[in-house]
């Protein structure tokens, strides 16, 4: 069966700390979407790392590693990650494998992003800058090149072919940078990439699967920023939702098991667009600086706000989730009161569903007050260590979202999550 744990709600959830507390259950952890947009952190011997395109299962000895077809990749970023890897003694030549399917994020992927987000002025989305919008924009307007295609004699004109499309682009933007630094490390990488494991993903995931092999598909971003069910257009390129894993693994829906959502105690987003619990005072400020709400990709400070259920509903179901995980609950250990958005008033009528579109509508989230609970949490292990108000905060989503939190994340140790059953 496979697995999946996902974001439900802007990203940022801690799905990499979640992912590599399960991994050792798994054989296999295949990333299905994204690419290094995403920044996971997790802490390894008390070493804080941040993975961007590598699974986060990558530090557990006998577990593999896939990059799957949906992804796209950027080999410079594959590249410095691997040696990351490789300074904690772990062998990627050995544990990491790469869909030969997975399309290939170019130089001029990244001029192209930053020259529209540029270009788009006050309405630019907040992009990471990576490439993903151009790279997926070349792989469903079918001019990408893949992975397997770095093995064909042919690659270098290949490429020259898409980097002069890509140039007339750059100039309708006017954008005149000097891109040759980043192709010289992107054809240093391509060298590299050319010698690690590249299969057939399909093919590798389903024999794994046949042979009885336990696979856990690791999401990228959170289900807000999805490209159909999300705050378009402030989302990103991919399906983040587990609909993704099918068709970026290349997996049949049956081979679907247990969808583990993972949602923060709290909210918070990075870049621009509708956030209805944003908190634009103090309290923001004050889960910004206890939650250290700073991206792991691009350091930009995260806006944040109180939980909001009318998104956690919806990506729960959208997602199909079986369990929930709540993560940074220790973070609200120092607030004495707490709010959980339970329903919109969308232009002053009652809603608790998310809107076709959330930008030219007057969204008034409706809040239920709760006690805080004031007490450290984050040396709690066992579900009885922890405080009431915790417990009646929990007890409260579980029954309006009707799945139930099973694993509180107290901290961002490895060891500071805590199973409720
Ligand atoms: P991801 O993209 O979903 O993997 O999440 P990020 O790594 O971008 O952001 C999550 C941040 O919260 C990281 O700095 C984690 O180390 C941290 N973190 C994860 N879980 C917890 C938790 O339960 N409590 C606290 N205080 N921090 C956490
Ligand atoms: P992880 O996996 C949070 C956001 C960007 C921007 C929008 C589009 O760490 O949770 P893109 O670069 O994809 O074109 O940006 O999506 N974004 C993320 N926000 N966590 C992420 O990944 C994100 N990946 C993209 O900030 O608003
Ligand atoms: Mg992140």
């Amino acid at each position: 069966m496979v697995d999946v744990i996902l974001g439900l709600q802007w990203g940022d959830e801690g799905k990499g700390k979640i992912v590599d507390f399960f991994a050792n259950d798994y054989d296999l952890i295949a990333r299905f979407q994204g690419g290094p947009n995403a920044g996971h952190t997790l802490y390894v011997n008390d070493k804080k790392i941040v993975l961007h395109q590598i699974p986060s299962g990558v530090f557990h000895e006998g577990v593999i590693n896939l990059v799957g077809n949906g992804v796209v990749l950027d080999p410079v970023t594959l590249k410095r990650e691997c040696d990351t890897v490789s300074s904690f003694g772990i062998d990627f030549r050995k544990n990491l494998f790469i869909a030969e399917r997975t399309h290939l994020i170019l130089p001029t992927h990244r001029a192209l992003d930053k020259a529209a987000e540029l270009s788009k002025g006050n309405d630019k989305i907040g992009s990471t800058l990576k490439g993903i919008s151009p790279a997926y924009m070349d792989k469903t307007g079918r001019n990408g090149l893949r992975v397997g295609d770095l093995l064909d004699k042919n690659f270098t004109t290949a490429y020259i072919k898409l980097r002069l499309k890509h140039q007339k682009l750059l100039d309708n933007y006017a954008f005149n940078e000097d891109i040759s630094a980043w192709e010289e490390e992107f054809f240093e990488a391509v060298e590299f990439l050319k010698h690690l494991n590249i299969v057939n993903g399909e093919y590798f995931i389903n024999s794994k699967l046949q042979q009885g092999k336990k696979v856990l598909a690791e999401g990228a971003q959170g289900s807000m920023l999805d490209i159909d069910f999300g705050t378009f257009p402030f989302v990103t390129s991919s399906s983040t939702i587990t609909a993704g894993v099918c068709s970026g693994l290349g997996v049949a829906p049956q081979k679907i098991g247990e969808v583990i959502g993972v949602t923060k105690a709290y909210c918070t987003r990075v870049g621009s667009g509708p956030f209805p619990t944003e908190l634009n005072d103090e309290t923001g400020e004050k889960l910004r600086q206890v939650g250290n709400e700073f991206g792991a990709t691009t350091g930009r400070p995260r806006r944040c706000g109180w939980i909001d259920l009318v998104a956690l509903r919806f990506a729960c179901m959208v997602n199909g989730v079986t369990k929930l995980v709540m993560t940074k609950a220790d973070v609200l250990d120092v607030f004495t009161e707490l709010k959980i958005c339970t329903s919109y008033k969308l232009n002053g009528k009652d809603s608790t569903e998310i809107p076709f579109q959330m930008t030219r509508i007057n969204i008034e989230p409706v809040y239920k007050d709760f006690m805080g609970w004031n007490v450290s949490t984050s040396a709690a292990k066992l579900p009885e260590e922890l405080p009431v108000a915790m417990k009646q905060y929990v007890e409260f989503i579980n029954e309006t979202v009707g799945i139930h939190i099973q694993y509180i994340s107290n901290g961002p140790g490895r060891e500071q999550i805590i199973s409720l059953r």
